[in-house]
Order: C-alpha cells, then sequence, then structure tokens
C-alpha cells in the first residue's frame, strides 16, 4: 500500500459500494485492484467471500500470482481468493447447477461440419452474429423459433444451435450465457454465488461484453460492492463496444463529468452510463443502482 500513488491508494481503500477505475494502459490498474484486495483480506474481509474477474486467461493467470504475492505476507496460502475469466467462473456456476458443461464445442468446427463450403466471410459474419445472439440480446434458440418469418441469420442460428444440443454440448458463449440463465431462475444457487462475490472486482471492463457485465451485476447485487477497473483506450472490440456495455470513448465520459481521466478514482460513474446508453443495459444498471 505504501508504494502505491494517493489516487490509487485512495481507490483501492475507498468505501463499500460501486467504483469504477479509468486510467491509462500501463498505469497501475491492476496494482490497484490487487491492492483492493489485500487491503479487504487486511481489513477482515473473509477471502472467501472476494472474488476477482477478468476477460481472458493470460490476464487471469497474471492477475492470480499478483494477488497469490500481495496476500502471503497476509498469511494465506496460494489461491485462497478466487481469480478467474468470466468464461471460467461461468462453467464453475454450470457445474455447480449440475448443467454440463462439456464438451466444449468449436463454433467453426461446427459451422464447417454443417456447411463445408462456407467462406471465412461467412464463418466470421455469422460468429459475430451469434455472440450478439446470445451475449448482447440474450436469446435462446427456442425464442429464436418463435419468430415466423426467421431470416439467413436467424435459421443459421437454429440450425447450429440444433447441432450442438445434438452433440450434446455448448460453446464459449454458452458459458456465459447459460450460467446467466440459472442463476436468473435459481435463488438458491444465485444466494451462494452472492456470498461467494460479495466483494466482486472486474479488471479489463472495457474489454466485457454485456452478458459478462450482467453478470458481473448480477452476482455483485444486492450490496454492489464490486470495483471495476479499465482502460479509456485499449479496448480490443472498439465497434461492439459502441453499441455495447460501456461508453466507447471513457477518456470523453471523464471529461464530461469535468475530471481528468487520469484522475484514476472516478467513484460514481456507473449512474453516468444510464444516462447514456438505454435497453437492456440500462435496465440491469437500473436494476443494479437500486437494488
Ligand atoms: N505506484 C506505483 N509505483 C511504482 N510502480 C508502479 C505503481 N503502480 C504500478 N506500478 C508498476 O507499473 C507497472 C504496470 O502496472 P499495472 O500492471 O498495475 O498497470 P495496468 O494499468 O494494469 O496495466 P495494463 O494497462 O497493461 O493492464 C507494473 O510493473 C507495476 O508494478
Ligand atoms: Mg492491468
Amino acid at each position: 500500500m505504501a508504494r502505491l500513488a494517493p489516487d490509487q491508494r485512495a481507490a483501492a481503500t475507498a468505501p463499500p459500494g460501486p467504483v469504477l477505475c479509468v486510467a491509462p494502459a500501463g498505469s497501475g490498474k491492476t496494482t490497484t485492484l490487487v491492492a483492493r484486495i489485500a487491503w479487504l483480506v487486511a481489513t477482515g474481509t473473509d477471502p472467501a467471500r472476494i472474488t476477482a474477474v477478468t476477460f481472458n486467461k493470460r490476464a487471469a493467470d497474471e492477475m492470480a500470482s499478483r494477488v497469490d504475492t500481495a496476500l502471503e505476507p497476509l498469511g494465506l496460502s496460494v489461491g485462497a481468493v478466487r481469480v478467474k475469466t468470466f468464461h471460467a467462473l461461468g462453467r464453475e456456476i454450470l457445474a455447480d447447477g449440475g448443467e454440463r458443461i462439456e464438451p466444449l464445442l468449436d463454433r467453426e468446427s461446427v459451422l464447417r461440419d454443417i456447411w463445408p463450403e462456407i467462406d471465412r466471410g461467412t464463418l466470421r459474419r455469422l460468429d459475430d452474429a451469434f455472440s450478439r445472439l446470445k451475449l448482447d440480446i440474450g436469446v435462446t434458440a427456442a425464442e429464436v423459433a418463435t419468430d415466423p418469418e426467421p431470416g439467413p441469420i436467424a435459421r443459421a442460428f437454429l440450425a447450429y444451435e440444433s447441432a450442438i444440443e445434438d452433440a450434446g454440448g455448448l460453446d464459449f458463449d454458452d458459458l456465459v450465457a447459460r450460467a446467466l440463465r440459472l442463476l436468473e431462475a435459481r435463488p438458491r444457487i444465485l444466494g451462494r454465488w452472492r456470498e461467494s462475490c460479495r466483494h466482486l472486482l472486474v479488471d479489463e471492463t472495457q474489454d466485457v461484453d454485456r452478458s459478462q457485465l450482467r453478470l458481473a451485476l448480477l452476482l455483485a447485487a444486492p450490496a454492489n460492492d464490486v470495483f471495476f477497473v479499465g482502460d479509456d483506450d485499449q479496448t480490443i472490440y472498439r465497434p461492439a463496444l459502441y453499441a455495447g456495455p460501456v461508453p466507447a470513448n471513457w477518456a470523453l465520459t471523464c471529461a464530461s463529468l469535468g475530471r481528468a481521466p487520469s484522475d484514476a478514482l472516478l467513484k460514481d460513474l456507473v449512474p453516468l452510463f444510464i444516462r447514456e446508453r438505454d435497453g437492456l443495459l440500462t435496465v440491469s444498471l437500473v436494476l443494479f443502482l437500486t437494488g
């Protein structure tokens, strides 16, 4: 804690409630998140009630080892705090609910099995469209099947989903999408996971998609002790993000709050998203903020 800059320390020791830290690449965001975890443990939080999530496996592995190093002086063993990717978390939630978690099918292989002649461009378009249906809109094949006049994408989606069903498996997007549905349908399991995520920390927030954000908000409720950390300009999903959960240009958002983006701590920025966004996310954020 002593080596943190004042804004990092302020973020790491912020009082309970939603916190969003936005700062440039390499400026010490993950360091702040790890310090937050160490501070929570040092001030008496049960490590089993802390969960940190991030977008990809490499970042999760790196964060896990930084968390372990930070917690070692506090006498905690390796892995005492759960650090996962959203997909691994979804997988664990599905397993907990007794749902199938394998075989995990590769979307491209499944599409090539159905349409051996499919070209690369079509593959990419279908891949994007399916992820939008599953993750942004959150619809199931059963819901798409109710469309009396399905278009080509809807028909392809139904063929794909039925191939997945026939194989008795699931795809990568399903890990999060199905975990969300499971938690929404089963209050006992949701309650258990809310205990494990009583203090939830999300790194690389600029890269999370709508389903991942919804999962984080669902798990963090009703206490909403959720600590989001993100970059203002290194998203890998910029075009998707434009219609997605987080303002495309966080720096602009910061400026509209009258603060420089380098002020790492932007407490209560989350309500601003409501005024800027509408649709599904707004609903979940309103629920999030009103408990
Ligand atoms: N207050 C500080 N004093 C000195 N070094 C620091 C401080 N904060 C972070 N660092 C160092 O700066 C480097 C980058 O930190 P960190 O990984 O936390 O940044 P980041 O913002 O998460 O980066 P990225 O954008 O790549 O995710 C690390 O080597 C870290 O140890
Ligand atoms: Mg980082």
